[in-house]
């Protein structure tokens, strides 16, 4: 299995492996694969990368920029993240989102956020942050990771895309 960028002919597998992990997740809204699909047209596709097993996708994580009140500050969501549910729990979703991560930080990003279950993201370094908002979900469930010393304050929005797919 190696990590790499997404290519163009990748588009349908990455929503099939999608629609697949999420089926099962209890919190799915059932939309993830129109999400991705939706925020690559939008251009707000920041990274893409799949897990890539002999030319079967088996693997995808996606970052896209977010707005903390309503303002583009350098700051990136990651999500959605999925894993193939016959591969899940053997360290795919690991790899993808610390080298997700690393690229985000090579281009110069100031933070990311996501929202989870802090029994898996705390691994990463996202922490919950009384200085980031997400209005609906308890509070624990959205963290932050800054890469440096700044973090803006107040609500934060995902891309449109997460709402309208
Ligand atoms: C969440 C997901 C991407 C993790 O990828 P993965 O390759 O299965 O996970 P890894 O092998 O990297 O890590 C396994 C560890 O994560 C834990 N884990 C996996 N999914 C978890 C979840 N949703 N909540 C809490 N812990 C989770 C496992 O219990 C295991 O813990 P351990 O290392 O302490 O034993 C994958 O399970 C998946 O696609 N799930 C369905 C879709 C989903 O829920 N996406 C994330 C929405 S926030």
């Amino acid at each position: 299995m190696h990590v790499r960028p997404e290519r163009s002919k990748d588009a349908v597998m990455i929503c099939e492996v999608t629609q697949a992990a999420f089926e099962q997740a209890e919190y799915s809204s059932g939309t993830e694969g129109a999400i991705v699909r939706a925020l690559r047209e939008a251009g707000a596709l920041t990274i893409s990368l799949v897990a890539d097993e002999e030319g079967d996708i088996v693997g995808h994580v996606a970052f896209s920029p977010i707005v903390v009140e309503g303002i583009e500050s350098g700051w990136f969501g990651l999500g959605p993240v999925s894993v193939s549910p016959d591969r899940q729990g053997t360290g795919i979703g690991a790899r993808l989102i610390r080298d997700g991560l690393a690229m985000l930080r090579a281009k110069g990003a100031c933070g990311c956020v996501v929202l989870g279950d802090p029994r898996y993201y705390e691994r990463f370094g996202f922490r919950e942050d009384a200085r980031l908002r997400y209005p609906g979900v308890p509070q624990e469930y959205f963290m932050a990771q800054p890469f440096g010393d700044e973090v803006p304050t107040g609500e934060v929005a995902y891309h449109p895309c997460f709402g309208a797919a």
